[in-house]
């Protein structure tokens, strides 16, 4: 089965092309950023707009580059949830109406299991069933995954998503957005030991997370040691940026092996966009290989939002015969463990 996938749940017009023989054919990425940097951060509205300004393009030239014509396409997979209303709409409806004038089937994909699948795509993918800790803009969660659709939540983000502190930490620094990797190049630059802030909710039991702490921490830190123009000196920021990376790695880490140990699974996934942050992967990976567990995680450029995650997710729940009516519904709000079991891929 051969699928287009898009993915426009936000900032990013993403498109691929997956076989489930050949595997991945072609993808590519526009990525808006330069549309919202002078915002510090994404406007829905532009989003929306230049999504309907790329999509069509990419489509026609990744189709190109895949070597595949409308005929030999089986089915669209287009993201439709959660994300923003508005840009979700543009992949959903171009989506929609491709699959009906080239009369194959639709479908709308979780962009959470998007992210959760996107380790699907390597060379050694994993085995169900396992741990994923998904960490994105939006999303900080710990799930359960027996197989596609089973999902059971096994703590989430009282407060701010892990990828959300990072863009408001480099804020604070007077990084640019998004800040995640901005943050995680400063902190390279950082000294060890000279602070050490909190890890939130770590001596408590259970699997949730809080960041709001944190967060009020390095904005007291921040101030702190703030000159005349309102910032630290540049060492001092590097110094911040590492110990707050430093803190949000541990916190997760201490989390995923908690969740390891809770369900009995030896496989933790990681996955969405700050899964691509090098520390977080290195300290799971030499944390949980103590314990007997393997780490998996996608590609950097998978990590973040992609095309490919949405086409290879999409193949598979088409492969079980799943479709959608002509009706478009998109969904800004969309509990994971709310779809629907996808049996074939078990
Ligand atoms: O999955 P994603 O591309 O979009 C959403 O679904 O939200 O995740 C974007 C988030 C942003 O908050 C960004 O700052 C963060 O992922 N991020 C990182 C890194 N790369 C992206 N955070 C920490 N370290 C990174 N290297
Ligand atoms: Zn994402």
């Amino acid at each position: 089965m051969r699928v287009l996938g898009i993915e426009t749940s936000c900032d990013e017009t993403g498109i691929a092309v997956y076989d489930s023989d050949k595997g991945l054919l072609g993808h590519a990425l526009y990525s808006q950023i330069d549309v919202h940097a002078e915002y510090g951060g994404v406007v829905p509205e532009l989003a929306s707009r230049d999504h309907v300004r790329k999509i069509l393009p990419l489509i026609e030239e990744v189709m190109a580059a895949a070597g595949t014509e409308p005929e030999a396409l089986d089915g669209i997979a287009y993201t439709a949830g959660p994300g923003l209303i508005g840009a979700l709409m543009v992949g959903a409806s171009v989506g929609r109406a491709l699959a009906y004038g080239w009369n194959i089937p639709a479908l709308g994909v979780h962009h959470m299991e998007g992210h959760l699948l996107a380790p699907m795509l390597e060379p050694e993918p994993p085995a169900f069933p396992f741990v994923a800790l998904l960490v994105s803009g939006g999303h900080t969660q710990l799930v359960e995954v027996l197989g596609i659709g089973e999902y059971t939540l096994l703590g989430e983000s009282l407060d701010d998503a892990v990828g959300e502190a990072f863009d408001k930490a480099a804020k604070m620094l007077d990084l640019d957005y998004p800040g995640g990797p901005q943050i995680a190049k400063l902190a390279q630059q950082g000294r060890a030991g000279r602070f050490t802030f909190p890890r939130p909710m770590v001596d408590r039991p259970g699997l949730d997370f809080s960041f709001s702490g944190l967060k009020t921490h390095t904005l007291n830190t921040v101030a702190e040691h703030a000159g005349p123009d309102g910032l630290p000196d540049q060492q001092t920021c590097a110094d911040i940026a590492l110990a707050f990376e430093s803190a949000v790695v541990s916190t997760l880490v201490i989390k995923c092996r908690r969740a390891l140990e809770q369900t009995g699974l030896r496989t933790l996934v990681i996955a969405g966009g700050v899964s691509a942050n090098v520390h977080l992967r290195s300290e799971l990976t030499s944390a949980l290989t103590k314990i007997g567990a393997g780490v998996f995680y996608a590609r950097h450029e998978f990590c973040t939002d992609n095309g490919a995650m949405i086409a290879y997710a999409g193949c598979q729940r088409l492969l079980a015969g799943q479709s959608e009516p002509l009706g478009v519904t998109v969904r800004a709000r969309w509990p994971l463990d709310s779809l629907p079991e996808c049996k074939v891929n078990k």
